[in-house]
This record gives C-alpha cells, structure tokens and sequence, in this order.
C-alpha cells in the first residue's frame, strides 16, 4: 500500500481505501480503479493524499480468473469498455465547454456536431449494450454533465425501442442531453448539497426547468428540445413542476426523457445516497408508472429495460450471486436467475430478491 499527494495519482490506479470529503460522505469507494476524471474530481473536494494499492497488487487483481468474474468485471477489462470510457470522457469534457457557452454567451448551438458526439460514444461501445456500460460507470456520479450524457444514451435506445425515424431520434437525442442544461444557472451550494434542500433551495432547484427553456427559446433547434427542457420533470398525473401539467398538456418528448432521466438518476450515485438497483428501480416504475407517465412509453421502457440485464450477474438477498437468465413479463423486477446449477423463479420465490448488480 502507498500513501500519494494527489498530484501523484495515475490512471489504473487502484484506491485501498474509502475517501470520504467533509460530512463524511463517501467521495470515491476503495477499489475502484482511477480515471482522469476521478483524479480531477479528488482534487476538486481538496483531497490531498490517498492510499492506493502497490502495483503488484493491481497486477494480481489483474490476473483474477476471468471466467469466474462477474458479467460487469469481464465487460471492464474489455477493450470495448475502455474504448467507450475513453469517447464518453472526451466528450464530457467538450459539452462542459459548450454548455458553458450555449448558456452564458448565448452561443449557436450546432445540433448535429452534438448529436454527433452522442453517436461517437455509441461507436465506440462495439455493440455492446449501453446499459451495461452505463453500469460499469456508475462510480462516476454527480456531475450534470455525466447525467446529460447518460440520458442522452439512454434516450438514443429508448427512441429505437419506439420505432422511431432518424429524424425524430436525433432529436430525442439532443433533447437528452439538452434537458438539464438549465442547472448551469443554479448555485453549485444547492446542485452539490447532500442534505435534504430547504423548501427555498428546492424551489430555486426547480426552476432549471424554467431556465433551461429560456437558454433554449431563441435557438434554431428542434421545438420539441425546448419544451423538454421545461417539461421533463412534469407527470402524467399532475404532481411534477414547474406548471403541474397533466398528461396532455405535456410534451410526447418530454414525457420519454422525463423516464429516462428519472431512470439515470436513481441508478446513479448521488452524494445523498448509494445508486439504486436498476431491478427496485423497476419495481418503482412497476407500481407508480401508469399514473405518473404515460402508458405508451413506459411499458416500452420497462419491458425493454429489463431484458437488456439478461447474463448480468446480480447479488441475491440471501447472499447468493446468480446471473439473470430470462425475464417474467408479468413480474419484470423479478426474472429467472441461475444460481450455480439450479433457476430459480423469483417470481414464485417471493422471499428472495435482486439486491445488486455485480
Ligand atoms: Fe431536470
């Protein structure tokens, strides 16, 4: 083990230990493997030293058997992750510039150079399922623009999984990664809170809706980007912000990427909590969705969602690990596993539950 300044730090790194920033929140969990970004985001909270592994350490870790690791350590160590965390990287960096500019200087947007970038980071997947990858990358938490790239992946699927034309997907794509950009004008201190927001902050927070939509009104992009910039946190049933619009007062497009931002949101890691699993997060959907989105797209979505985990390994509540083998369309949050030798139907194994991707 060695204790380095952060100045010291490289990619591959390995940390030994949990780094914790004031408050005592976790900032980054032992064992994960550092990027570029988690160097920069250390230093961003002041960190100054950390304990990571000695280098052979990492070399034995490296060598762990690979047909006994879990789907998402074998999908890690691919070149495709690699490469695909590399191009999701590179344009983080580049929408933080353009953001910055779209927002303060009222600069032109260029709908097809990003919608190009978002389609550049798919490339580099290999195929590869973008939910699997997303997963893999679920250390990489808080930031909005992490949030903005991910919906926008995440829309790109979901507009493919509703038959929709090219046209119409490029557009939903931009209006992924588009949606949020109305955080720009809210203070970091409510952004990056990791206490309950006050009634006043939560207001204040609420109101990226409002300002994404004057960012966007003069730009000669898609309409429907901009309505959902101020819709995507309405609900069907009246319970969303900022106007608490019913089903059709909102916008189709705002009501696609209000599911799959809500979706990124709660399997992301937020400074207030742990990433949620994707499989409560459908049951979640499961039990509220029909009266808060609209039928039409989020059946599609769960539907979809819940297959795209087939062969991922997942934790069990008794403390089993077991690999997702065929989905229950009655009982999406509950597939059939396989645990060593035997399937089991948690559906009919009512006391047993998926408590984790692994
Ligand atoms: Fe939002």
């Amino acid at each position: 083990m060695a204790f380095l300044a952060v100045g010291d730090l490289k990619e591959g790194m390995i940390l030994a230990e949990d780094v914790f920033i004031f408050g005592n929140k976790l900032l980054v969990p032992k064992g994960t493997e550092l990027t570029d970004y988690l160097i920069n985001k250390l230093g961003f909270y002041s960190v100054q030293r950390v304990k990571i592994k000695e280098i052979s350490s990492v070399d034995d870790n490296e060598s762990e058997d690979l047909s006994v690791a879990s789907y998402s350590k074998r999908l890690k160590r691919s070149s495709e992750y690699k490469a695909f965390k590399e191009e999701f990287f590179k344009s983080i960096y580049k929408f933080k510039t353009n953001f910055f500019e779209i927002a303060n200087n009222d600069e032109k947007i260029d709908s097809n150079e990003l919608v190009g970038r978002v389609y550049s980071v798919i490339e580099s997947s290999g195929g590869i399922n973008v939910f699997d990858m997303l997963h893999c990358m679920r250390e990489y938490d808080d930031s909005t623009y992490v949030h903005a790239l991910n919906t926008s992946l995440i829309c790109n699927v979901f507009g493919k999984w509703l038959g929709m034309s090219k046209k119409d997907l490029d557009a939903l794509t931009l209006a992924g990664l588009l949606h949020d950009i109305g955080k720009i004008r809210v203070s970091d201190s409510i952004t990056r809170k990791t206490e309950e927001l006050t009634p006043s902050e939560r207001n204040l927070m609420q109101a990226h809706t409002i300002y994404g939509y004057e960012i966007l009104k003069n730009q000669d992009i898609d309409e429907r980007v901009k309505a959902v910039a101020l819709m995507h946190h309405e609900r069907c049933d009246g319970t969303g912000y900022p106007k608490a619009y019913k089903s059709s007062q909102i916008n189709d497009f705002a009501k696609i990427v209000g599911i799959a931002s809500e979706y990124d949101s709660l399997t992301s890691a937020r400074a207030y909590r742990d990433p949620i699993c994707p499989f409560d997060v459908i049951k979640q959907f499961e039990l509220e969705g029909l009266q808060k989105y609209d039928a039409r797209y989020i059946l599609t979505f769960l539907e979809h969602i819940s297959s795209a985990f087939i062969n991922n390994t997942v934790l069990l509540s008794d403390g089993q690990t077991a690999e997702i083998v065929m989905i229950n369309k009655q009982f999406l949050s509950r597939p059939v596993v396989k645990a060593g030798s035997t399937f089991i139907d948690l559906s009919k194994n009512t006391d047993l539950y998926i408590k984790a991707l692994v």
